[in-house]
């Protein structure tokens, strides 16, 4: 656990230094001015902070110093020049802590952003989801997989272009080979079938298909308000996650939509959802293919067919054709 209270300053290398908001008397020279808190992971804590000569604003993320921090970082470097990619511009280790300085993300988390439990509307969620798919089309062609695909590691700049982050559970290609079998310890509501034994003994879980499983999760979130597989008990007065129910209701792939969801979102979406959460992952739609999905089409192209369609079809009745 984080704690800046009590904390000695840390010995940064030359040319960085951070000032912590509870020790604003230190001799430390001050360059990076950490001011308030605008997330945390089960890991770290980030801020926002103001690089004090050029007054340019960055995120910073503080993780206790351990060695698995560099494998982060060093896959951060390696997949930083995406523009749904959030940037990573530095960082610094101390004794004590790790620090990701990263570019600012000013809307928050699409979670934060449009509320936790709220539908996003389908014609932002498909430029979002756009995005996302773009982010990772690079990713995996540069051998990395994110496997953390969720809504609280889906950032939106000022502008609301999409940023995707947090890359603290990703692995290239190479080490996913020479480490299988394996499993992989996501989210609850995002985990993939095959990480919960739906996977034969000697196979791996490949990062490729637990992403495009992910995918159907989130969109599925946005669209619905809720993840698929979620299940809660009232306990207390309280709502709490079933664990063991929901991760039943995975293997069993027991999801449905509700009732009345052609209010609000188009059976485009049903359908691409249904081909991506497929319990056998090589079932599952690829990249390429979600992107050439009817449901990804622009919406003023859709019309725009549908009136040249309704066209040819008003010009044949009419013998003109
Ligand atoms: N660059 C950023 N800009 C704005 N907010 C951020 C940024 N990076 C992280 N956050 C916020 O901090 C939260 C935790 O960051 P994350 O990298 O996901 O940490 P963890 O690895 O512990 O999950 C995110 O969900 C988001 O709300
Ligand atoms: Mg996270």
């Amino acid at each position: 656990m984080i704690t800046f209270k009590d904390s000695t300053p840390p010995i940064l290398p030359s040319g960085w230094r951070i000032c912590y908001p509870s020790l604003t008397n230190s001799t430390i020279q001050q360059t990076q001015l950490l001011t308030c808190h605008i997330g945390r992971g089960s890991t770290s804590r980030v801020y926002k902070s103001i690089e004090q000569t050029t007054k340019q604003l960055y995120a910073i993320k503080v993780l206790n110093t351990q060695s698995k921090n560099m494998k982060e970082i060093n896959i951060h470097k390696h997949i930083n020049k995406h523009p749904n990619i959030v940037t990573l511009s530095n960082y610094v280790i101390s004794d004590r802590f790790t620090f990701l300085i990263m570019e600012l993300c000013s809307h928050g988390s699409l979670n934060k952003f449009h509320g936790r439990d709220q539908r996003i509307p389908e014609t932002i969620a498909k430029t979002y989801f756009r995005q996302i798919i773009s982010a990772l089309q690079y990713m995996h062609k540069k051998g990395v997989y994110h496997r953390d695909i969720k809504m609280q590691n889906v950032l939106l700049s000022h502008d609301n272009t999409v940023k995707l982050s947090d890359f603290g559970m990703s692995i290239s290609k190479d080490n996913e080979i020479r480490k299988r079998p394996q499993s992989i310890g996501s989210t609850p509501n995002y985990n993939s079938p095959e990480n919960l034994g739906l996977c034969p003994k000697d196979s791996f879980i490949h990062g490729e298909y637990v992403d495009r499983w992910a995918l159907g999760v989130l969109l599925y979130r946005m669209l619905v308000g809720q993840c698929p597989f979620e299940y809660k008990l009232t306990k207390n007065d309280q709502r709490l996650l079933d664990i063991e129910e929901l991760y039943e209701r995975i293997r069993q792939l027991n999801y449905v939509f509700p009732h009345d969801c052609l209010q609000w979102m188009s059976s485009y979406a049903i359908d691409l959802i249904n081909k991506v959460l497929c319990l056998n992952p090589q079932d599952r739609m690829t990249l390429d293919d979600l992107q050439n999905h009817p449901f990804m089409l622009d919406y003023r192209e859709k019309c725009m067919k549908d009136i040249i369609l309704r066209n040819l079809q008003y010009n044949t009745m009419l013998g003109f054709v």
